[in-house]
């Protein structure tokens, strides 16, 4: 028997609107499919199992959700509408009784925490179905609240289908349900298509609950930012704007100085110390690690899988990509490092470069504490360079030619540095 409380999320459709071939939901918010977050949320407001219905490239949408654990996918044959969707995880959900949220998977925004509310006053109030809902300035797109004269709930019109009149409202229906189960496949059962697009909506549901004498309440819990559903690729840029600006005031709560927010932008997954200073036009992508006190740009890239220690400076034009940079080390101008494992202290001079892909492999470059990398060097990978080495500006490290410790090399292809007479070695 499946454990409650339940999270059904809706992610068969297809997304015309965005004009793509990839499934909506699997189109990415700071780096992450969309669905992810909804599935974090969903499990952070309690939900002890998550089904998630496919069907429009449910492939994908299965392999974009391999590394969460315990999920179960029911699968929606034709897209025939929300509450068809919802339809689809009934031979699962088979004998259970208990609570379920229901939630859509183009919601990227969506907290755990009212969510959590939702499930908790459903249990309180004992409802059939508990709303929630939201009072948004612009309603474009959502279906609209209807309310009688005492303010209790009536019922839900898609904006398709609205009069003028329900048009202005602005209480919208963020398709966030908290419904108890088995009660819902009752009103499911019911769903005519009796509307624009001639499909089953969920948003039919309700309202079928109340015809039975069943208690649905639809409570304003939600704010406005939580429920920026995606349906076009305008959408999906005021989401990845928004949840940038989430992440970012996290690390600024955190200790982490952001010069000028709007143009920076930082993938969720990135972690980053306190007094570190990220300069103007920094694009981190992936987990990047950050300490303490380092300094990032302007105009700096870090890729997926670098590690920056404390007080390392990467600045202007420096691109980082699966590198470590020890403590100390500095990169300030212009230099591309990949699989590079860079000491303490070094110095990257400007223009360098380690030349890590041979067009076939990509190869490591080690560089020792202390080392000193003059301007315009090129490390050819696999190659490593000593502590406190230095490498003469312009030479070219060729690859298994490695440097020694303490030793100086100059040229193309670099060579150790000749002794000037009268200086011992
Ligand atoms: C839906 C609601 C609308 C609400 C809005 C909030 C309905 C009829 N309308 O409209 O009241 O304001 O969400 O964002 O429910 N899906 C399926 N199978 C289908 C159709 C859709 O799984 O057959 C999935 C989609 O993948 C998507 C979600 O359901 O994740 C919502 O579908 P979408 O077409 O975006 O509905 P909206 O028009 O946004
Ligand atoms: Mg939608």
């Amino acid at each position: 028997m499946l454990q409650g409380p339940v999270a059904i999320i809706l992610a068969a459709g297809h997304g015309k609107r965005m004009r793509s071939e990839r499934a909506k939901v699997l189109h990415e918010v700071c780096g992450r499919p969309m669905i992810r977050y909804v599935v974090e949320a969903a499990r952070g407001a309690g939900a002890k199992t998550i089904i998630v219905i496919v069907g429009y490239g449910a492939d994908q949408v299965r392999a974009a959700l391999a590394e969460e654990p315990d999920i179960h996918f029911a699968t929606q044959e034709r897209q025939l509408g929300t509450g068809d969707a919802v339809r689809a995880a009934r031979t699962l959900l088979e004998g259970y009784d208990g609570p379920a949220l229901v939630l859509v998977g183009d919601e990227p925004l969506i907290r755990p925490e009212p969510l959590a509310d939702l499930l908790e006053r459903r249990e309180v109030e004992d409802a059939a179905c508990l709303l929630g809902t939201a009072i948004v300035d612009d309603a474009m797109g959502f279906g609209r609240i209807l309310r009688d004269g005492a303010g209790r709930f009536m019922r839900i019109v898609e904006e398709r289908d609205c009069t003028l009149e329900e048009r202005a409202i602005r209480e919208v229906n963020p398709s966030c349900y908290a419904f108890k189960l088995p009660g819902l496949w009752d009103a499911l059962d019911q769903l005519g298509t009796g509307n624009v697009q001639g499909e089953y909506y969920l948003t039919d549901a309700p309202e079928l609950l109340l015809k039975m004498d069943r208690k649905v309440i639809a409570l304003a819990c939600l704010e406005p930012d939580d429920i920026l559903g995606v349906n076009t690729r305008q959408h999906l840029a005021l989401a990845n704007a928004s949840l940038q600006g989430r992440i970012q005031t996290r690390l600024m709560d955190l200790g982490v100085s952001i010069i000028d927010p709007r143009n920076t932008y930082i993938d969720g997954r990135a972690t980053i110390g306190p007094d570190t200073t990220i300069f103007p036009f920094s694009v981190i992508t992936g987990t990047v690690r950050i300490g303490s006190g380092c300094k990032v740009g302007p105009f700096a890239h870090l890729r997926d899988g670098t590690v920056l220690d404390d007080g390392v400076e990467v600045g202007a034009f420096v691109e980082v990509n699966r590198s470590h940079l020890e403590a100390g080390a500095v990169a300030r101008h212009l230099a591309y490092l990949g699989d590079a494992q860079v000491g303490s202290k070094v110095n990257v001079g400007a223009g360098v470069i380690t030349a890590n892909f041979d067009g076939k492999v990509k190869s490591t470059t080690i560089v020792g504490q202390g080392a000193f990398l003059g301007s315009g060097a090129i490390l050819i990978a696999p190659v490593s360079v000593g502590e406190r080495a230095v490498v003469g500006a312009g030479a070219v490290v060729t690859k298994n030619h490695d440097v020694e410790a303490g030793q100086t090399v100059v040229g193309v292809p670099a060579r150790p540095a000749p002794i000037p007479d009268g200086v011992k070695p």
